[in-house]
Protein backbone atom coordinates (compact mmCIF):
# COMPACT_ATOMS: atom_id res chain seq x y z
CA UNK A 1 0.00 0.00 0.00
CA UNK A 2 1.51 3.03 -1.26
CA UNK A 3 2.46 5.41 1.83
CA UNK A 4 2.41 9.74 1.67
CA UNK A 5 5.37 10.33 3.88
CA UNK A 6 7.04 13.61 4.82
CA UNK A 7 10.11 14.72 2.71
CA UNK A 8 13.10 13.40 4.18
CA UNK A 9 17.08 13.50 2.46
CA UNK A 10 17.16 9.71 2.35
CA UNK A 11 14.13 9.83 -0.49
CA UNK A 12 16.52 12.45 -2.48
CA UNK A 13 17.31 9.45 -4.90
CA UNK A 14 13.53 8.65 -5.44
CA UNK A 15 12.52 11.61 -5.71
CA UNK A 16 15.34 12.13 -8.64
CA UNK A 17 14.37 9.10 -10.33
CA UNK A 18 10.67 10.48 -9.93
CA UNK A 19 11.56 13.82 -11.66
CA UNK A 20 14.07 12.60 -14.02
CA UNK A 21 11.46 9.47 -15.25
CA UNK A 22 8.25 11.76 -15.58
CA UNK A 23 10.04 15.49 -17.25
CA UNK A 24 8.54 15.17 -20.57
CA UNK A 25 4.90 13.93 -18.80
CA UNK A 26 5.23 16.70 -16.17
CA UNK A 27 6.18 19.85 -18.87
CA UNK A 28 3.52 18.52 -21.27
CA UNK A 29 1.42 20.02 -18.54
CA UNK A 30 3.45 22.26 -16.29
CA UNK A 31 5.97 24.63 -16.67
CA UNK A 32 9.67 22.11 -16.87
CA UNK A 33 12.17 22.39 -14.11
CA UNK A 34 15.17 22.59 -16.77
CA UNK A 35 18.31 21.38 -16.74
CA UNK A 36 19.70 23.27 -13.76
CA UNK A 37 17.07 21.68 -11.61
CA UNK A 38 18.63 18.63 -12.59
CA UNK A 39 22.30 19.32 -12.46
CA UNK A 40 22.09 21.24 -8.91
CA UNK A 41 19.21 18.61 -7.85
CA UNK A 42 20.88 18.03 -4.57
CA UNK A 43 21.68 21.50 -3.17
CA UNK A 44 17.88 22.38 -4.25
CA UNK A 45 16.69 19.41 -2.63
CA UNK A 46 18.72 20.00 0.72
CA UNK A 47 17.13 24.01 0.42
CA UNK A 48 14.03 22.41 -0.06
CA UNK A 49 14.41 20.18 3.64
CA UNK A 50 15.39 23.89 5.16
CA UNK A 51 12.70 25.82 4.12
CA UNK A 52 10.64 22.49 5.51
CA UNK A 53 12.62 22.75 8.59
CA UNK A 54 11.84 26.67 9.17
CA UNK A 55 8.04 25.54 8.55
CA UNK A 56 7.45 27.67 5.69
CA UNK A 57 6.56 24.51 3.42
CA UNK A 58 5.31 21.10 4.09
CA UNK A 59 6.23 18.38 1.00
CA UNK A 60 5.14 15.10 1.20
CA UNK A 61 6.07 11.93 -1.30
CA UNK A 62 3.98 9.26 -1.70
CA UNK A 63 6.00 6.39 -1.18
CA UNK A 64 5.27 2.67 -3.16
CA UNK A 65 5.92 -0.61 -1.30
CA UNK A 66 9.52 -0.78 -3.44
CA UNK A 67 10.42 2.58 -2.13
CA UNK A 68 9.91 4.35 -5.52
CA UNK A 69 8.05 7.47 -5.55
CA UNK A 70 4.77 7.63 -7.47
CA UNK A 71 3.91 11.36 -6.70
CA UNK A 72 4.49 14.35 -4.97
CA UNK A 73 2.18 16.57 -2.89
CA UNK A 74 3.60 19.79 -1.83
CA UNK A 75 2.21 22.54 0.63
CA UNK A 76 3.87 26.02 0.27
CA UNK A 77 3.95 29.53 1.70
CA UNK A 78 2.21 28.12 4.86
CA UNK A 79 1.23 31.35 6.50
CA UNK A 80 -1.41 32.23 8.78
CA UNK A 81 -4.01 28.64 8.45
CA UNK A 82 -3.56 28.91 4.47
CA UNK A 83 -1.17 27.44 2.10
CA UNK A 84 -0.35 26.83 -1.41
CA UNK A 85 -0.40 23.20 -2.71
CA UNK A 86 1.08 21.54 -5.64
CA UNK A 87 1.33 18.02 -6.89
CA UNK A 88 2.93 16.05 -9.58
CA UNK A 89 1.57 12.13 -9.81
CA UNK A 90 4.15 9.48 -12.25
CA UNK A 91 2.77 8.79 -15.36
CA UNK A 92 2.49 4.73 -14.71
CA UNK A 93 0.02 5.38 -12.21
CA UNK A 94 -2.28 7.88 -14.39
CA UNK A 95 -5.91 7.64 -13.72
CA UNK A 96 -6.19 5.57 -11.13
CA UNK A 97 -7.58 8.48 -8.61
CA UNK A 98 -3.58 8.94 -7.13
CA UNK A 99 -3.77 12.05 -7.37
CA UNK A 100 -7.48 12.72 -5.95
CA UNK A 101 -6.91 10.31 -2.95
CA UNK A 102 -3.89 11.56 -1.66
CA UNK A 103 -5.22 15.44 -1.93
CA UNK A 104 -7.65 14.82 -0.20
CA UNK A 105 -5.21 12.68 2.37
CA UNK A 106 -2.81 15.46 2.44
CA UNK A 107 -6.18 17.90 3.06
CA UNK A 108 -6.87 16.18 6.51
CA UNK A 109 -3.02 16.20 7.28
CA UNK A 110 -3.26 19.79 6.94
CA UNK A 111 -5.79 20.49 9.43
CA UNK A 112 -3.92 18.44 12.05
CA UNK A 113 -0.74 18.68 11.66
CA UNK A 114 -0.39 22.38 10.14
CA UNK A 115 -3.31 24.13 11.76
CA UNK A 116 -4.65 25.32 7.99
CA UNK A 117 -7.99 26.30 7.54
CA UNK A 118 -7.73 27.21 3.79
CA UNK A 119 -5.74 25.59 1.09
CA UNK A 120 -5.14 27.10 -2.24
CA UNK A 121 -4.30 25.88 -5.46
CA UNK A 122 -3.78 27.80 -9.08
CA UNK A 123 -3.67 25.52 -12.25
CA UNK A 124 -4.10 26.09 -15.71
CA UNK A 125 -7.05 26.34 -17.58
CA UNK A 126 -5.39 23.31 -20.37
CA UNK A 127 -4.69 21.12 -17.36
CA UNK A 128 -8.32 19.45 -17.27
CA UNK A 129 -7.02 16.21 -15.33
CA UNK A 130 -5.82 19.09 -12.30
CA UNK A 131 -8.84 20.79 -12.55
CA UNK A 132 -10.52 17.51 -12.09
CA UNK A 133 -8.66 16.21 -9.13
CA UNK A 134 -9.30 19.50 -7.54
CA UNK A 135 -13.03 19.00 -7.91
CA UNK A 136 -13.41 16.04 -6.51
CA UNK A 137 -11.06 16.72 -4.00
CA UNK A 138 -13.72 19.75 -2.75
CA UNK A 139 -12.04 22.91 -4.01
CA UNK A 140 -13.79 25.55 -5.81
CA UNK A 141 -12.61 28.10 -8.43
CA UNK A 142 -12.51 31.20 -6.90
CA UNK A 143 -10.51 33.47 -9.27
CA UNK A 144 -8.40 34.09 -12.45
CA UNK A 145 -4.29 32.88 -11.77
CA UNK A 146 -1.66 35.50 -13.10
CA UNK A 147 -0.38 33.59 -16.26
CA UNK A 148 3.33 34.34 -14.96
CA UNK A 149 2.81 31.73 -12.60
CA UNK A 150 1.58 29.31 -14.91
CA UNK A 151 4.07 29.17 -17.50
CA UNK A 152 2.38 31.77 -19.25
CA UNK A 153 -1.39 30.30 -19.64
CA UNK A 154 -4.30 31.58 -18.31
CA UNK A 155 -5.22 29.64 -15.58
CA UNK A 156 -7.71 29.27 -12.24
CA UNK A 157 -7.20 29.76 -8.47
CA UNK A 158 -8.88 26.94 -6.57
CA UNK A 159 -9.96 27.38 -3.19
CA UNK A 160 -10.91 24.96 0.33
CA UNK A 161 -11.51 25.59 3.04
CA UNK A 162 -11.03 23.18 5.72
C1 LIG B 1 -2.82 16.21 -12.77
C2 LIG B 1 -2.30 14.90 -12.20
C3 LIG B 1 -1.70 15.15 -10.82
C4 LIG B 1 -3.48 13.92 -12.08
O1 LIG B 1 -3.04 12.73 -11.42
P1 LIG B 1 -3.92 11.39 -11.46
O2 LIG B 1 -3.48 10.51 -10.35
O3 LIG B 1 -3.89 10.84 -12.83
O4 LIG B 1 -5.38 11.99 -11.15
P2 LIG B 1 -6.71 11.18 -10.78
O5 LIG B 1 -6.65 9.81 -11.38
O6 LIG B 1 -6.97 11.29 -9.31
O7 LIG B 1 -7.85 12.07 -11.49
C5 LIG B 1 -7.68 12.51 -12.81
C6 LIG B 1 -9.00 12.95 -13.38
O8 LIG B 1 -8.77 13.75 -14.52
C7 LIG B 1 -9.44 13.19 -15.61
N1 LIG B 1 -8.63 13.51 -16.79
C8 LIG B 1 -7.41 13.07 -17.11
N2 LIG B 1 -7.02 13.61 -18.27
C9 LIG B 1 -8.04 14.38 -18.70
C10 LIG B 1 -8.26 15.19 -19.83
N3 LIG B 1 -7.31 15.33 -20.76
N4 LIG B 1 -9.42 15.84 -19.94
C11 LIG B 1 -10.38 15.74 -19.00
N5 LIG B 1 -10.23 14.98 -17.88
C12 LIG B 1 -9.08 14.32 -17.75
C13 LIG B 1 -9.52 11.71 -15.31
O9 LIG B 1 -10.54 11.09 -16.06
C14 LIG B 1 -9.85 11.77 -13.82
O10 LIG B 1 -11.20 12.13 -13.59
P3 LIG B 1 -12.35 11.05 -13.26
O11 LIG B 1 -11.94 10.35 -12.00
O12 LIG B 1 -13.58 11.86 -13.11
O13 LIG B 1 -12.39 10.10 -14.42
C15 LIG B 1 -1.23 14.26 -13.13
O14 LIG B 1 -1.78 14.14 -14.42
C16 LIG B 1 0.05 15.05 -13.19
O15 LIG B 1 0.95 14.86 -12.38
N6 LIG B 1 0.17 15.92 -14.21
C17 LIG B 1 1.35 16.74 -14.39
C18 LIG B 1 1.57 17.74 -13.25
C19 LIG B 1 0.36 18.60 -13.02
O16 LIG B 1 -0.37 18.96 -13.93
N7 LIG B 1 0.16 18.95 -11.74
C20 LIG B 1 -0.92 19.83 -11.33
C21 LIG B 1 -0.48 21.24 -11.40
S1 LIG B 1 -1.78 22.37 -10.96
Amino acid sequence: MPELQRLRADHAPAVLAFESANRAYFAASIPDRGDAYFDQFTDRYHALLAEQEAGICAFHVLVAEDGSVLGRFNLVDIEHGTAELGYRVAQHVAGRGVATATVRKLCRLAAARHELHTIRAATARENAASQRVLTKAGFVPVGPADPADLGGKPGTWYQRDI
